[in-house]
């Protein structure tokens, strides 16, 4: 059993290592593509003029330039070395200064953001599945937000239908991985680290009774997950299709609950 140390150093590693391809990946990738899309179009209706965004787990920080271009302003953190070198070089031109910070920080150490306040916590892809339990970073929440504050969190759920059919070509584990009690290893650029998948009231009771839930949408239920990207490059009609199904359905009980994705948006009710 690894400690949380290895677990944060694992994770530090493989991240740092997939940061160099990772914007290229992401910008080939179709489905990765029409995602960030349909996570942008959500969070646009919940965000308001001026608010102040706290992002977690940002990655190369492909989000925050999108924010910025719509003219919020963003304290942008990662854990991962390569990933906030990253960032960094994104965000070195004069055009960005003022309207993004970048912080290297685990989600679990919040703390070290210190006093400032936001109006909006975004957490994009799965980040947060790096963690056996949300509370480790949601109980930071509180004391960042302003009042009314919002928070949107992107996260995998234990029920990816894509993954469950997987059974049917005899691959019974990757089937029900997500499943698994005590979490499931990943393989990131060879370098292996548990993740854990939570449930759309799994992530409501995290947070705590002081959110109210805004709003819960599931990300390719229909359209085939990343990993099939071949799916869209061969049968770019067939995925359309299944992406327009996704728009439809994807904010309706009980689809927004299962999928490779889920967006979970919520309100701060508390002081
Ligand atoms: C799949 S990437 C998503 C990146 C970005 N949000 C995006 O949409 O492109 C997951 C990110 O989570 C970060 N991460 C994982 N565990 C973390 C932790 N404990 N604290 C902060 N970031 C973490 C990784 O470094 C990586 O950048």
């Amino acid at each position: 059993m690894s400690s949380r140390s290895d677990q944060l150093n694992n994770v530090n590693t493989a991240f740092s290592r997939q940061s160099i391809i990772y914007d290229d990946y992401d910008r080939e990738n179709p489905t990765l593509t029409w995602m960030r899309k349909q996570v942008m179009k959500h969070v646009l209706k919940y965000l308001r003029p001026n608010d102040k965004i706290l992002e977690l787990n940002g990655g190369t920080g492909i989000d925050a330039e999108f924010f910025t271009e719509k003219g919020f302003t963003i304290h942008c953190t990662d854990l991962s070395d390569g990933m906030v070198d990253q960032m960094k070089k994104k965000f070195s031109s004069e055009r960005h200064s003022g309207k993004v910070t970048i912080q290297q920080c685990s989600f679990t150490e919040l703390d070290k953001v210190g006093d400032k306040k936001f109006d909006f916590i975004f957490s994009n892809f799965g980040g947060l599945n790096c963690i056996p339990d949300l509370k480790q970073v949601t109980r930071f929440f509180p004391s960042l937000l302003n009042k009314n504050g919002r928070v949107c969190l992107v996260i995998l759920p234990p029920i990816c239908p894509w993954e469950i059919i997987q059974l049917f070509r005899g691959k019974f584990k990757y089937a029900f991985r997500r499943l698994k009690r005590n979490g499931t290893l990943a393989n990131i650029e060879g370098i292996k680290f548990q993740t854990y998948y939570f449930s759309a009231s799994q992530v409501m009771k995290a947070l705590g009774k002081n959110f109210k839930l805004l709003k819960l949408e599931s990300l390719a239920l229909f359209t085939p997950i990343p990993q099939m990207e071949k799916i869209p490059k061969k049968l770019p009609g067939l995925a359309k299709l299944l992406n327009k199904i996704d728009e439809k359905i994807s904010g309706t009980f009980p689809f927004n609950r299962i999928g490779d994705h889920i967006i979970v948006t919520a309100e701060y009710t508390g002081d």
